[in-house]
């Protein structure tokens, strides 16, 4: 089954929306199978972004995810990753759509409130950097044969 990695950003976490955006991944059907709330440090933030090393960003977003607690999320479902970004909404949210995490709680790209994994190669390597297999658990979810064929 597909995973994405999905992290309430600091200002998810500053800012009480924990419960509000972990309801919404839920309310979809998706499955959560790891949680932490966690400091990311230097080395880790640095290798989540490692894509971005070089862009006027890289510096700024690097301090900002490790400016105060996250929250390290993975969940599984069926096109799980995609989903996800459709959750999410644009990197922008000053023009996310409203009905999505970014649109809805959201002003300021620097402010983004959420981070999800942009592909399934991506999801391999996120949740690896943040979690040891012991911590991505496998249980049955009560009305999985509801959400799909
Ligand atoms: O997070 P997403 O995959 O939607 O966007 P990205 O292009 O991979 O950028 C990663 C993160 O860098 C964004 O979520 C923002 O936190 C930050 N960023 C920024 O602050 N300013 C930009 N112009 C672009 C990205
Ligand atoms: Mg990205």
């Amino acid at each position: 089954m597909e995973r994405t990695f999905i992290m309430l950003k600091p200002d998810a976490v500053q800012r009480g929306l924990v419960g509000q955006v972990i309801a919404r991944f839920e309310a979809k059907g998706c499955k959560l199978v790891g949680m932490k709330l966690m400091k990311v440090d230097r080395a880790l933030a640095e290798q989540h972004y490692a894509e971005h090393k070089g862009k006027a960003f890289f510096e700024p977003t690097v301090n900002y995810i490790m400016s105060s607690p996250v929250v390290a999320t993975v969940w599984e479902g069926k096109s799980v990753v995609a989903i996800a970004r459709e959750l999410m909404g644009s990197t922008n949210p000053a023009g996310a759509n409203p009905g999505t995490i970014r649109g809805a709680y959201g002003m300021d790209i620097s402010r983004n409130v959420i981070h999800g994994s942009d592909s399934v190669s991506s999801a391999d390597r996120e949740i690896a950097l943040y979690f040891k297999t012991e911590e991505i658990l496998e249980y049955d979810k009560a009305g999985q044969e509801w959400l799909s064929e």
